[in-house]
């Protein structure tokens, strides 16, 4: 084919759709093979954290109460990094520190605060009350009571089938933290039992009888998920990349 000048070539390609869906489509792919083929090169786009870990079984129970419940419907847990969110809530996440959660939580609407670090913010005993009776510590509160959670023992027969589930989509939960599951699960709860095991495995679980009860409850599990979110990692030692400062 010849063409007399270049606003003929145009046209042709132009005027006839077939010729410029088929050059469309070469276009557009090149762009999309070339944003994605450096991705197989690397192994992960999460810079890897030190101090994140997997959750300890009575935390995954909490996480999995906290799904169950919804909490998620008014709480975000993805700090932002803008000056007025880091002020009020502390460094903003980091994407390795919600690696581990199958579904994410981040979140997309805060009826009430974002969680990301409100572990250690307050005492067990608060939680408790806030739970309980949210209106009782915090007088113009909306959220709703839980505080059957505190009588209502924790089921967690499937907590092992939960572990290795999340194990097939790629947390490093080992043979020995599946078999020490249930037994980890409740030690969590009891500060008198020997916890070496459980902390060796699950550096800085919260270890406490948070309800005060004798029996493992939901609450007990849900407070220990909620006191270790955002303290797996130590910002004092923490140095960005140079792509974030
Ligand atoms: C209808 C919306 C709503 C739902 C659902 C909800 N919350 Fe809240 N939450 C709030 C509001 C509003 C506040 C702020 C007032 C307060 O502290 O009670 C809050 C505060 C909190 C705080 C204190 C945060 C801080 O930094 O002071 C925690 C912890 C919390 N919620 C946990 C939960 C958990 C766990 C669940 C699920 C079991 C849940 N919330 C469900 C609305 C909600």
């Amino acid at each position: 084919m010849a063409f007399k000048n270049f606003t003929e070539f145009h046209h042709s390609i132009e005027r006839n759709v077939f010729v410029m869906l088929g050059l469309t489509f070469i276009t557009v792919s090149i762009g999309g093979l070339v944003q994605v083929i450096p991705l197989y090169t690397i192994e992960s786009t999460i810079e890897k954290v030190e101090g994140v870990r997997p959750y300890s079984p009575l935390e995954l129970a909490g996480f999995n109460i906290y799904l169950r419940e919804g909490c998620y419907l008014c709480h975000s847990q993805q700090i932002r990094p803008f000056r007025d969110e880091v002020e009020r809530y502390g460094h903003y996440s980091l994407a390795a520190e919600s690696m581990y959660d199958h579904p994410f939580q981040w979140g997309s609407k805060r009826t009430g605060p974002d969680l990301a670090r409100v572990g250690g913010k307050y005492s067990n005993a608060w939680h408790v009350a806030h739970l309980s009776d949210p209106r009782a510590v915090v007088p113009e509160s909306v959220m709703p009571t839980f505080q059957w959670m505190a009588t209502r023992p924790l089921k967690f027969g499937d907590v092992q089938a939960h572990m290795r589930t999340l194990r097939t989509v790629g947390v490093p939960y080992t043979d020995d933290m599946i078999a020490n599951a249930k037994d980890d699960l409740a030690s969590q709860k009891n500060p008198d039992a020997d916890n070496e095991g459980l902390l060796k495995r699950y550096p800085k679980a919260v270890v406490a009888n948070f309800t005060g009860d004798k029996t493992v409850t939901e609450m007990d599990a849900l407070i220990a998920y909620l006191q270790v979110l955002g303290t797996l990692v130590d910002f004092t030692q923490y140095q960005p990349n140079q792509f974030q400062q």
